[in-house]
């Protein structure tokens, strides 16, 4: 069942979007070489504790972190470690997601560390691209089968393939709710894009095949290839007016 929401519902998620903006971009603030991915953890828990809010993915279906931290080949789920030292030339994804007085938010940014190559460069413009053109598609009257068409159309014309074992979703009393939201191109429409709707968008991006697996701490999903990966995410409202943007500061 799609739980559509009120204008005040959408209000409340907004305003947790952006404070969960906010911390985002203080985390991306912080990465640099030689930092490891549990110093990170440790300042998302520290930060939401700040706000009046709960990490959204802490003991969710029992992840033992405040927040997903995905180095280079990782596309998603890495789990933050002492062990993980971040280095000159990584791509790093952070997944996060608050909760706050019975909402979720949820939203992905890649970053690029220091001195990277263009190949980087390139799956990290286009994967934003892809996110930007998923949510162009998200509004009334069109399918969700529009979104992941957008997404692989792009990443395809760019030499690139589409993660489809793990997808968008609908969000808000739920951090997982109905619709998925494919990033590829399927036999059906799928449900219509009604106002009211919030979503989670998330395009993930291989620069190699899309084929990868689960390692053995059983939630780091990594390329089979061992190419590196990238992951946007935003939470968007349909509304009537056209789609509002709740994790993207203005
Ligand atoms: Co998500």
């Amino acid at each position: 069942m799609i739980v559509l929401k009120s204008e005040d519902e959408i209000e409340k998620m907004y305003e947790l979007g952006q404070t969960t903006g906010m911390v985002m971009d203080y985390l991306i603030d912080q990465i640099k070489e030689g930092i490891t991915t549990l110093e990170i953890d440790r300042m998302a828990r520290a930060r939401s504790k700040d706000v009046g809010a709960y990490p959204a993915f802490l003991g969710y279906a029992g992840f033992p972190k405040a927040i997903c931290v995905s180095v280079n080949d990782e596309i998603v789920h890495g789990i933050p470690s002492k062990k993980c030292v971040i280095k000159n030339g990584d791509m790093v994804s952070l997944d996060f997601g608050l909760f706050k007085d019975g909402y979720y938010s949820d939203m992905a940014r890649t970053v690029l560390v220091g001195d990277v190559d263009e190949g980087a460069k390139k799956l990290n413009r286009v994967t934003k691209e892809c996110l930007d053109k998923a949510i162009e598609q998200a509004r009334v009257g069109n399918h969700i089968s529009d979104i992941g068409r957008a997404v692989e159309d792009h990443a395809v014309a760019n030499g690139f393939s589409v993660v489809r074992e793990y997808v968008g979703h609908g969000i808000g009393r739920e951090l997982h709710e109905e619709p998925q939201v494919p990033n590829y191109k399927t036999d059906s429409k799928g449900a219509e894009i009604l106002s009211g709707m919030v979503l989670a968008i998330e395009p993930m991006i291989n620069e190699g095949a899309r084929d990868l697996y689960v390692k053995r701490n059983r939630w780091t999903v990594v390329t089979k290839d061992h190419k590196r990966s990238s992951h946007f995410e935003d939470t968007v409202a349909i509304t009537k007016d056209g789609v509002k943007l709740l994790t993207r500061l203005n």
